[in-house]
């Protein structure tokens, strides 16, 4: 409460929005990522973001306590270094945004609080953001064109794919979105991380699949396309992950050869964004949308960001991916979407409602 004060250590003010550009300090603390960010006019001012990474390295994956203990402790000094990276003080501060799921419940409750209270002292609207919306929407952060509104808005089929979901959306309009599938099982950046825990890379192995499989043969070895065929949204990866782990136990020693590590790793990425392109492209034909795009920690693959660029190239259509930066948990997607809320009035949303109809399949 001590820090609190400190930052708050200002007199509340009461102009209204249409005096001036808002300026918004967005939270996010759904997961492992303790992240702050400043908005103003769809520009983003400064994005902090202090990765957990190394502390649930050690437990194979995050651990939620965990997390909510160290969102608490860091919470405070990353929306500090944003604002000073912003040079804002809390006076210049027009809204507090929030994510407020899905998540952890008390990894979410940590950002959630800190900005109600923010608000609260403030004066300012507080805005809870779903976590999903703010991946959907954050291809458009930057790019060409640059920002996110209605003249530079296209029709989408949107792919968010990350650690905890796998996610077809269509996004017929700025604030208009059905979801057309998800994962039954596995999301795809688990798929990654497991196989990976697998193969004894250390969590998450996401990236590092990447890195080596960049040197790998993606044809080396022949893992399943779980409902590649299938004509439904719908995605699968728990069966990909046990059919590695059977390769792998009827071939105790394969790994020890580097080559075939990183073989290996070609393989299994191969097989994961085989399905993900192969599904976007045929829901983003269906729906006849000019634009496909993909968001979340997997969108920062890269022979996902390949694959998908030249199966949308090859059908006319436009491929936008969110930078990488604010491809994994960041707070910039979070106060960026909360700032177009705010503009268009939508400014009073409910912060208890984490499943809502827009998400439901
Ligand atoms: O969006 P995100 O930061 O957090 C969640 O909401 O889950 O995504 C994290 C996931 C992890 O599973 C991580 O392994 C995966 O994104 N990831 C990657 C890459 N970078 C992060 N997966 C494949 N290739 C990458 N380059
Ligand atoms: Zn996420």
């Amino acid at each position: 409460m001590e820090t609190l004060a400190l930052f708050l250590a200002c007199e509340p003010f009461h102009d209204t929005l249409a005096d001036r550009v808002p300026t918004l300090l967005a939270i996010e603390t759904s997961c492992d990522e303790t992240s702050a960010a400043v908005i103003r006019d769809g520009e983003v001012l400064a994005n902090v973001v202090s990765s957990q990474t190394a502390i649930h390295a050690e437990y194979g994956g995050v651990v939620p306590e965990l997390a909510a203990r160290e969102h608490l402790r860091n919470l405070l000094p990353v929306a500090r270094e944003a604002m000073r990276l912003a040079h804002c003080s809390p006076q210049d501060l027009d809204a507090v945004a929030a994510t407020r799921g899905p998540g952890l419940p008390n990894a979410l409750l940590a950002g959630l609080k800190a900005a109600e209270t923010l608000a609260f002292t403030l004066r300012k609207p507080m805005l809870g953001i779903h976590h999903h919306e703010a991946h959907l929407y954050s291809p458009w952060i930057t790019g060409e064109p640059p920002r996110f509104d209605a003249v530079s808005f296209e029709p989408s089929v949107s792919l968010i794919v990350s650690g905890g979901h796998t996610l077809l959306v269509l996004l017929r309009n700025m604030f208009d979105h059905r979801v057309l599938g998800s994962t039954v099982d596995d999301a795809a950046g688990e798929c990654f991380d497991k196989t990976g825990k697998l193969m004894g890379l250390i969590y998450p192995a996401g990236p590092e699949i990447d890195r080596l499989a960049a040197q790998g043969n993606p044809k080396a070895f022949a893992f399943p396309r779980p409902m590649i065929h299938e004509a439904h949204d719908n995605f699968s990866f728990a069966g990909l992950k046990t059919s590695v782990r059977y390769f792998l136990q009827k071939q105790p020693t394969l790994l020890d050869d580097p080559k075939s590590l990183r073989d290996v790793c070609a393989s299994v990425q191969a097989a994961i964004v085989d399905v993900l392109v192969a599904k976007t492209m045929r829901a983003a034909l269906r729906h006849a949308v000019p634009c496909v795009t993909a968001s979340g920690g997997v969108a920062c693959n890269s022979a996902l960001r390949r694959e998908l660029e030249a199966a949308a190239r090859k059908s006319g259509l436009r491929c936008r991916f969110s930078e990488r930066k604010f491809s994994t948990d960041n707070a910039a997607m979070i106060g960026i979407l909360a700032e177009r809320k705010l503009m268009a009035g939508l400014a009073e949303i409910p912060l208890d409602t984490e499943i809502e109809p827009g998400w439901a399949l």
